[in-house]
Parts: structure tokens; sequence; C-alpha cells
């Protein structure tokens, strides 16, 4: 999922950026690429759209794979104005983000209302939901990796 979010800079000046997840491929399917092409295909698209980055939170040892940095060397913080290990960008094109540092806020549907979408979710045959899985384990403690700049 692609979502169109932005970037305050200190000084009001907002920059849009692409959002990009959650991102998932069936566990049968994993490690064959697949998520690298969907990235690869996500940044291409964003590119073509005119946009200058990408952000994302996930799990570091993932996306610096797949050409992200953590938020930080950018000087980009969460919309609470803190560093967050999870937070990751890619620049679209050389410089893309020279200048622009700030507070990166994500489009509001990523707020969701938990009670709505268990309502949602009874529209559709039950499913078992998995928690608890390691990659589960280290993204909930990452998320909660945040710091206050100097
Ligand atoms: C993360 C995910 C999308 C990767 O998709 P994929 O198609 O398996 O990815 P690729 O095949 O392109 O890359 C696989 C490589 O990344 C590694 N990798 C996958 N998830 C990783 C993680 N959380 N941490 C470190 N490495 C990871 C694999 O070990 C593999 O490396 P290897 O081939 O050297 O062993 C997939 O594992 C998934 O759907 N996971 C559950 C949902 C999730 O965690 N989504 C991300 C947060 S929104």
């Amino acid at each position: 999922m692609s979502l169109k979010s932005y970037i305050k800079r200190d000084d009001g000046a907002v920059f849009d950026v692409v959002s990009l997840g959650p991102i998932g491929v069936l566990p049968d399917s994993q490690r064959q690429g697949i998520g690298g092409k969907m990235i690869a295909r996500s940044k291409e698209i964003a590119r073509q759209l005119g946009y200058r980055a990408i952000l994302l939170c996930g799990d570091p040892d993932y996306y610096t794979r797949q050409g992200f940095a953590a938020a930080q060397v950018y000087d980009i913080r969460n919309s609470e104005n803190m560093y967050a290990d999870a937070l990751h960008v890619c620049e679209l094109y050389e410089d893309a983000l020279l200048g622009v540092s700030g507070r990166y806020y994500e489009d509001e549907i990523y707020d969701v209302d938990v009670a709505k979408a268990k309502q949602f979710d009874k529209l559709f045959p039950p499913k078992g939901i998995v928690k608890g899985t390691p990659t589960q384990n280290k993204y909930e403690k990452m998320v909660r990796r945040v710091k206050v700049p100097c």
C-alpha cells in the first residue's frame, strides 16, 4: 500500500512524499525476491509521479538492503518530533531531500479505528490472527525505540 504523506520543515514548508506499507508476501512465496520487486516497482511509480522520496516504518535489517536509510541521517523526525529507529527514507533522485528535514506526517488513514476495522472484518470469512512471530516481536520492540533530537 502506498499513500501520500508529507514532511513539514521547521519553517512550515511542506513537501509531499510517499509512505509505503504495509507490504506483505504470503509465507510460501517469501524469499523469492517478490518483496524486493514490489519495493522497486513502487519506487519507479513514485518517481514517475514526481515524488522526491518514499518513507516507511520497518526493520532496518531488511529495508537498508532495499535502498533505504535511517531517517535520522536526513534529520527527519516523526510527527512527535522524535527520531524513530524504525523510520526509513529512500530518496528517489540525487539530492531529492537536500534542504528537506523536519517532521514526517503520515496520512491519517494509518490511524486505524480498531473497532471499525473489526466490524469491517466481519464481512469476510473468519481467519485466524497470527501473533507473536519472531518478526512481529522484533518489529514491536523496534517501533518503541525513539529518541529526542539533541
Ligand atoms: C518482509 C517481506 C515483505 C519480504 O518479502 P520477500 O518477498 O520475502 O522479500 P525478498 O525475497 O525480496 O527478500 C528476502 C530477503 O530479505 C530477508 N528478510 C525478509 N524479512 C526480513 C527481516 N524482517 N529482517 C531481515 N531480513 C529480512 C530474507 O531473509 C531474505 O534474505 P536472504 O534471501 O538473504 O535470506 C515478507 O517477509 C513479509 O511479508 N513478511 C511479513 C510481513 C512484514 O513483516 N512486512 C513488513 C512490515 S510492513
